[in-house]
């Protein structure tokens, strides 16, 4: 076992097994074996959709309810540690699960056959209409507005220490405005399914 949680890659990997083992556990005893149709594709990419949309969301939250106060309270001589390592890390993470909730989203539209009612923001499926505009503008943010500020506010990029400082208060209002956008975007998410709206 400790050698599996040794390697994140191994852990993602025994994850998966879990799953596969469990799935296989239910058939064998409750009897109800899934049929690997379309529907059950769709399935699976909503189950996709929603591990990389937490991996953002739970980034997001991560910058908005730990990193970002917990900066001022760090010595100056230690914040490179966050600035230079855990920042650009979380960041690649973050932009690219931001990604992947895009797409695997749309994706899951198409396969539900809604994707143009769904952006037109028609009534039977509005609540997901409205779920999936909150999250593009949130997406265009993180791509468009946070990731370049945030290259000038680490240092990946050069600039003059005015505009390091700009840019890092841009960053910082827009991931907080993403953070006001998440929650009623993952109320719509889920209101779909479930007669939130
Ligand atoms: C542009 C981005 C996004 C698009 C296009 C999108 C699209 C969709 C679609 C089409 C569904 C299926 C809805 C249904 O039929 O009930 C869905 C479900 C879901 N999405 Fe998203 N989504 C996006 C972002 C996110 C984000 C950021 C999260 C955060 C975790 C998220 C979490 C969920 C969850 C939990 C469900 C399952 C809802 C349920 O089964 O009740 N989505 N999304």
């Amino acid at each position: 076992m400790g050698s599996i949680l040794q390697s994140l890659q191994r852990t993602i990997i025994a994850g998966v097994v879990l799953l596969v083992l469990i799935i296989a556990a239910v058939a064998a005893t409750a009897g109800n074996a899934i049929t690997f149709d379309h529907a059950w594709g769709a399935f699976v990419m909503r189950w996709l959709h929603v591990l990389v949309g937490v991996m953002w969301i739970g980034l997001l939250w991560y910058f908005n309810f730990v990193q970002i106060p917990s900066m001022p309270k760090i010595p100056d001589e230690q914040k490179p540690a966050v600035s230079k390592v855990i920042a650009p890390t979380a960041l690649f993470w973050f932009r690219y699960a931001a990604l992947f909730t895009v797409v695997t989203g749309l994706l899951l539209a198409g396969a539900n056959g809604y994707l143009v009612q769904a952006l037109t923001l028609q009534r039977p499926v509005l609540a997901i209409g409205i779920g999936m505009w909150l999250a593009i503008v949130m997406a265009f943010n993180v791509w468009f507005i946070i990731w370049p500020n945030q290259k000038k506010a680490l240092g990946m990029v050069q600039v003059e220490a005015a505009e390091k400082a700009a840019a890092a208060r841009l960053a910082m209002l827009t991931s907080r405005f993403n953070t006001m956008f998440s929650i009623p975007m993952l109320y719509m998410m889920v209101a779909q399914q479930n007669g939130g709206l």
